[in-house]
């Protein structure tokens, strides 16, 4: 049952992680269950296998199903990809160049995701969307490729800079704003948490409902309306230092106590600004955020302790 996709299926690659969880719900939700193909390395209920690196695979699913818009979510995040810079260069980088050339070859519309770390060391403590992007970590690198190929690729093809997400449904996936994530579990589980990054360390933050819907908006956006920075909108949710976001906590559970005790991933969000400047965004496909950072812990502590009740 296609609900209002008048053609075509949409394909989701990397659909178990932590925005694929949502996104394919909410695509579902928009356009009928039929409608989405969830796509992933890892095989689940509901989800296929798909490796983006088979050419052959992704061909075979494009034309059996009649794909005709594809949300690339499969990728290496910052942590797990300066880890392993060779794999994290060709999933990222390859992976996606083998979904542009699908999407060319059948015709379909392209999103893929960018991020925050393509800002580098350079660049104002609130980003620009127009700026020099000189990121300092192999990830960075691969996401400033993939903007760039979004422009050149020929294809219909967008992307949003994410902030760090915070959701509750599934773990985060191996970045440098896990923290903002890993926090909440370990609050109610243990009262404690030992964070991986210094007190005073501020990044741009968005809770997962604002990234689900702002990716569905662009997509709904008539193509004509959107320039250049469509390869990588910058979009802000709130910026806020991981001090802020325990005293947040603390409201909800006075007890809960936090360390900090750096590692490299310090030098990861150092790398990165702390405020993201979105009147691009707002101007051309009318971009607004509704979650706080109290609003999002609201969400998170309730959504999480209701979970525990159920299970
Ligand atoms: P995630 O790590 O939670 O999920 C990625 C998924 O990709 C995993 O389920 C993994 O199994 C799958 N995958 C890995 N290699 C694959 C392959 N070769 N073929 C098919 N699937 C493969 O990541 P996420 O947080 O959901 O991020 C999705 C996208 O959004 C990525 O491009 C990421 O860079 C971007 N992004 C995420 C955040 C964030 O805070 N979560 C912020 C900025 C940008
Ligand atoms: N949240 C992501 C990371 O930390 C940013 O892209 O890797």
């Amino acid at each position: 049952m296609f609900m209002d996709l008048p053609s075509g299926r949409i394909l989701v690659t990397g659909a178990l992680g932590q925005i694929g969880t949502e996104l394919v719900e909410a695509l579902r939700q928009k356009h009928g269950p039929e409608a989405v193909i969830a796509t992933d390395l890892r095989k689940a209920e509901g989800c296929q296998i798909l490796d983006v690196m088979n050419t052959d695979e992704i061909k075979k699913v494009m034309v059996e199903q009649h794909i005709t818009e594809i949300y690339h979510l499969a990728a290496l995040l910052s942590a797990t990809g300066e880890k392993n810079p060779h794999l994290c260069w060709d999933i990222n980088v390859t992976g996606l160049e083998n979904m542009i050339a699908a999407a060319k070859e059948h015709g379909a519309r392209l999103f893929s995701p960018s991020s925050i770390a393509v800002f580098g060391p350079d660049c104002p403590k609130v980003a620009p969307q127009i700026t020099p992007l000189n990121p300092t970590t192999i990830y960075g690198k691969t996401k400033v490729v993939g903007e760039q190929l979004a422009v050149s690729s020929g294809i219909d093809m967008r992307g949003i800079r994410y902030p760090g997400l915070i959701s509750y449904k599934a773990p985060a996936g191996g970045g440098t704003t896990d923290y903002a994530v890993e926090i909440f579990h370990n609050a109610l589980e243990n009262g404690h948490y030992d964070c991986f990054v210094r007190e005073d360390t501020k990044l741009p933050m968005m809770y997962m409902d604002d990234a689900i819907r702002a990716t569905i908006e662009l997509m709904d956006i008539p193509f004509e309306r959107l320039s250049d920075s469509r390869g990588g909108y910058n979009i802000a949710g709130c910026s806020f230092t991981a001090g802020e976001l325990v005293r947040s906590i603390q409201r909800h559970l006075p007890d809960f106590t936090c360390t900090f005790n750096p590692d490299i991933r310090q030098q990861y969000a150092d790398s990165w600004p702390e405020e993201i400047d979105d009147g691009i965004a707002m101007n051309e496909w009318r971009w607004s955020p509704r979650f706080n950072l109290d609003r999002i812990v609201d969400e998170m502590i309730t959504n999480l302790e209701s979970r525990k009740n159920r299970s």
